[in-house]
């Protein structure tokens, strides 16, 4: 993989998908500061200057259909707790992809697919946010990073790169990976609270796992089961 570095930019996302004809799949754009980081649902992701990864991995030529453009979130969701883990911080998958450390988010992706005309896969662009050395989240209750886990200090470049070993080391297709997710999903099995955004309701449940087609499967308590689409239903923490 190749890896431009930005000393600053709106956001890696939007840079990519702007620059998505003249750059080859493998391409990497990683920048210092993000002046307007995307997140979620129209979010922000705010990342101080200089301390974390904010990067956005270009992929071309994929082995997938649109319909299995799931599976993009399963690899990269487990290469992030791959690589937590292999400075001794256990990792959890909130699902669909949020990373946890303690309770706490670690890193959170933004993946953009680029879809043609007969619905196939054309690229896509893999966003991601990794709390490295941030020590302060203001407004944030519920952030943390790799500094607050190990009380270390890192070079965001050569973590980058560690990152992306461990990121290429994995396959799309490979029967394991949905193993190795689902393996890894916060809450799972534990009762908690939710909020059904399809019916505005909230209510109690446990987690079941993740289907094949990516939809969360939770079980209400006293009730029946729920199987989510992205954005169908919110954790309350
Ligand atoms: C979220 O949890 O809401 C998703 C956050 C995604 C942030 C990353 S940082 C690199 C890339 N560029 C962006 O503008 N967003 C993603």
């Amino acid at each position: 993989m190749s890896v431009i570095w930005l000393d600053s930019i709106d956001s890696t996302n939007s840079e990519a998908l702007r620059r998505l004809p003249e750059l080859s799949g493998g391409t990497v754009l990683a920048a210092r500061e993000q002046t307007a980081g995307r997140g979620q649902r129209g979010n922000t992701w705010f990342s101080a200057p200089g301390e974390n990864l904010t990067f956005s991995i270009v992929l071309k030529d994929l082995p997938l259909k649109a319909s299995e453009a799931v599976r993009l979130n399963y690899m990269a969701s487990v290469a992030v707790a791959s690589y937590l883990e292999s400075h001794g911080v256990e990792a959890a998958i909130k699902w669909p992809n949020d990373i946890y450390v303690n309770g706490k988010k670690i890193c959170g992706m933004l993946i953009e697919n680029v879809v043609g005309a007969h619905g196939e896969l054309k690229a896509s662009v893999v966003g991601i946010g990794i709390n490295v050395n941030q020590k302060v989240f203001p407004q944030l209750a519920n952030a943390t990073s790799l500094s607050l886990c190990t009380g270390k200090t890192y070079e965001p470049e050569a973590e980058l790169g560690k990152f992306l070993t461990l990121f290429e080391g994995l396959q799309v297709q490979d029967a394991g990976l949905f193993a190795s997710y689902s393996a890894r999903l916060f809450r799972c099995g534990v009762p908690a609270g939710y909020h059904d955004l399809l019916t505005d309701r909230e209510y109690r449940g446990v987690i079941k796992g993740v289907e094949a087609d990516g939809r969360l499967h939770i079980k209400e308590e006293g009730g029946g089961d729920h199987y989510y689409r992205f954005k169908e239903v919110s954790y309350i923490l």
